[in-house]
């Protein structure tokens, strides 16, 4: 595996490999095993498996966990190592947004709802780095997980809307053994935080099985027995024609997302 710094840099070592087929994992770091399913599925369908680790300070907001957030690059890239990624992009920052960079992908309605609600300009920020890594790499395929349903819709749209002529997989939510999805924010839980946060799957879980008319009520319900969970959204809707339940909740300053579908398959 080669770690490359530089746009320049990626470009020269993906050009002698344009024959086959190039998968793309976008991620902010602190691998886990959410990162992991993404990046075997590209090693399943694509001879080259290229993974990108920014921290994109776009897609933060003001009071949000931009300087926080967890970075272990000396570990991250043993485990991309290990999970058969061929190429690994670092970018600094002014790689990605030099001086004088403004042009912003507008991601319309579908960026307002739900988390856009929560963070404006969350997707927007989503959006134009995906858009810059797709054109940096030209992948055949790139691989996004299900835990973000509304990130992943967000792109599947943009891609359409664009004709980025690439494929969108959205790849199941890997869950720890008591159902909580992987996080990279699941680090900044206390053992106690972390017992109350198994609430929000098992709500979901409950929604789930209550079918699609009752579902947000009987997740609602499921929530509110674990009084430390303090529930943002808890929402039945669309997304690129797929039905999802979708929950966002705090516990202490940490903010969760899950989701379950109702309708529809993943790609
Ligand atoms: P990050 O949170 O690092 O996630 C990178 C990818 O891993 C996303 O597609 C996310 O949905 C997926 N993922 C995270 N946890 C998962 C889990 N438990 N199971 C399956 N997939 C999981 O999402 C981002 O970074 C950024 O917004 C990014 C797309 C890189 C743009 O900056």
């Amino acid at each position: 595996m080669t770690t490359h710094r530089t746009i320049a840099g990626l470009r020269a070592a993906l050009a002698p490999l344009r024959g086959g087929s190039v998968g793309l994992v976008p991620t902010m770091g602190a691998l886990h095993a959410g990162h992991e399913a993404l990046a075997r599925r590209a090693g399943a369908e694509c001879d080259v498996v290229v993974a990108s680790i920014f921290v994109n300070p776009a897609q933060f907001g003001r009071g949000e966990d931009f300087e926080r957030y967890p970075r272990d690059e000396e570990q991250d890239t043993a485990l991309a190592e290990s999970w058969g990624v061929d190429h690994l992009f670092v970018p600094p920052v002014e790689e990605m947004y030099p001086d004088g960079f403004g042009t912003w992908v507008e991601v319309g309605d579908l960026g307002d709802e739900l988390e856009g609600a929560v963070r404006p300009g969350h997707f927007r920020g989503v959006a134009t780095v995906c858009l810059k890594l797709f054109n940096i790499v030209r992948p055949e395929r790139a691989y996004f997980g299900q835990k973000d349903a509304q990130q992943a819709a967000v792109l599947e749209r943009m891609a359409r809307d664009l004709d980025l002529g690439l494929v969108i997989r959205v790849v199941p939510t890997v869950r720890e053994p008591d159902g909580l999805a992987v996080s990279s924010r699941n680090a900044y839980l206390s053992p106690e935080e972390r017992e109350a946060a198994a609430a929000l799957p098992r709500a979901l879980a409950e929604g789930l099985k209550a079918g699609q008319e009752r579902a947000a009520e009987a997740a609602r319900a499921a929530l509110a027995v674990e009084p430390r969970l303090e529930p943002d959204y808890v929402q039945v809707a669309r997304l690129n024609g797929r039905v999802y339940l979708l929950a966002a909740a705090r516990v202490g300053t940490t903010r969760l997302i899950d989701n379950v579908v109702l309708e529809g398959d993943l790609e």
